[in-house]
């Protein structure tokens, strides 16, 4: 009684992080336990509806479906950081001449006009500066800026009030996927790749020494694979993406080999098709990789860290790996907490779709830092 007292006069102050996505909903909670942090709350959503419910359907059910986890799992947090990505987004690393944050907020909208795709009265500015630099003998400073629609932010805001709870942070994904590396990696080393395969989207990130150098959403995810396998194998797409989760990729010679001998056309076919799909992946990854050296990088990227649902689609590991030519590695975004039941207990096919998840509550504790 009076323990829910204190928790009603001072909410616990542990934020709620939730990755909506086009094919599933991801969330994650921490909550610091003698200055530890520990696992509170986690949960995959699956999302199945149907191509003719309205977006406001949508939003309402999704809303439910969290609300309705948060009760199961007894989560009485009050806050949720959220984020947006793909074609809601921009993010570009810019040079602006040096000028001071009261200059440069009079002056946003006029300076990130060229940079910006869409209207600048649809999307919601923000800059950040990075450091100064020197360029043709000019004072400049080095930022990032964030265009977002409005439109989709406001999408967003709407499914957390309507889950019962109140935004506190609204990310871009590329930048939760950046909060979770600093975790996972405090002495940051190298120059790494990282690719959160979704449904509809990846993000990418090419990270240097821990800097992020290079944002890029690609339209190249999950469902292109499933377009391509039910093309191919003139299935619908509900049933490629049942086959693309059991057979995945024949890469070795071996494998290919053993396929033939067993007569096994579906899986050859499978993998056909993902093969495709992955080689146009790969081709704009190398054109990013491409523009990253272009800027003056020294090294190429040493590294690649995959995560998002497709991170687990048999095989891909050792296809990009051999591609790229450099190790692949498959986010386990809770390696940082180390034995934690919960942690441990998650099925190991759910870890690399939480990442965004868990990027975007640990961006909230580091906020409090
Ligand atoms: N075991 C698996 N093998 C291959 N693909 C898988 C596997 N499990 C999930 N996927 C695929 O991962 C994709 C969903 O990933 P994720 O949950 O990260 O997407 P999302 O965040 O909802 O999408 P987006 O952010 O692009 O809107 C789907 O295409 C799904 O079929
Ligand atoms: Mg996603």
């Amino acid at each position: 009684m009076i323990a829910d007292l204190i928790k009603r006069i001072f909410p616990p102050k542990d934020v709620v992080g939730i990755d909506i996505g086009s094919y599933s909903v991801k969330i994650v909670c921490f909550t610091e336990e003698k200055k530890e942090l520990k696992l509170k709350d986690w949960g995959y959503i699956p999302l199945s509806f149907k191509p003719d419910v309205p977006p406001e359907e949508r939003r309402l059910a999704i809303a439910q479906e969290i609300r309705t986890h948060l009760k199961k799992k007894g989560v009485s947090a009050r806050y949720a950081a959220v984020s947006i990505s793909g074609n809601s987004v921009i993010v570009r690393y810019v040079k602006f001449p040096k000028l001071t944050r009261k200059e440069l907020d009079l002056t946003l909208s006029v300076e990130a006009e060229p940079f910006i795709p869409f209207d600048i009265k649809d999307v919601d500015l923000t800059c950040y500066i990075l450091n100064d630099t020197i360029e043709e003998g000019q004072p400049k400073m080095d930022a990032v800026l964030v265009a977002a629609k409005k439109e989709a932010v406001a999408d967003k805001l709407e499914i957390v009030s309507a889950a019962g709870l109140e935004p506190l942070v609204i990310d871009v994904d590329s930048f939760a996927l950046e909060t979770l590396y600093e975790r996972l990696q405090p002495k940051p080393e190298g120059t790494v790749l990282m690719l959160n395969i979704g449904h509809k989207t990846t993000n990418l990130s090419i990270v240097s020494q821990g800097v992020t150098r290079v944002v890029r959403d690609i339209f190249i995810a999950g469902a292109a694979f499933d377009k391509a396998i039910s093309k191919l194998l003139k299935t619908e797409p509900s049933v490629a993406d049942v086959l693309k989760k059991s057979r995945g990729l024949l890469v070795t010679d071996e494998e290919k080999q053993a396929a033939v001998s067993d007569y096994d056309r579906e899986g050859i076919a499978v993998s056909k098709a993902a093969t495709g799909v992955l080689h146009d992946l790969y081709t704009e990854v190398s054109r990013s990789i491409d523009f990253y050296l272009s800027q003056g990088a020294e090294n190429s990227v040493s590294r690649i860290m995959l995560c998002g649902g497709v991170a687990n689609l048999g095989n891909i590991g050792k296809f990009l790996s051999s591609e790229f030519k450099v190790p692949v590695e498959i986010i386990d975004p809770f390696s940082f907490l180390g034995e934690q039941p919960m942690a441990r207990n998650i099925p190991r096919e759910t870890l690399p779709a939480l990442s965004v998840a868990a990027g975007l509550a640990l961006r909230r504790m580091k906020d409090w830092e």
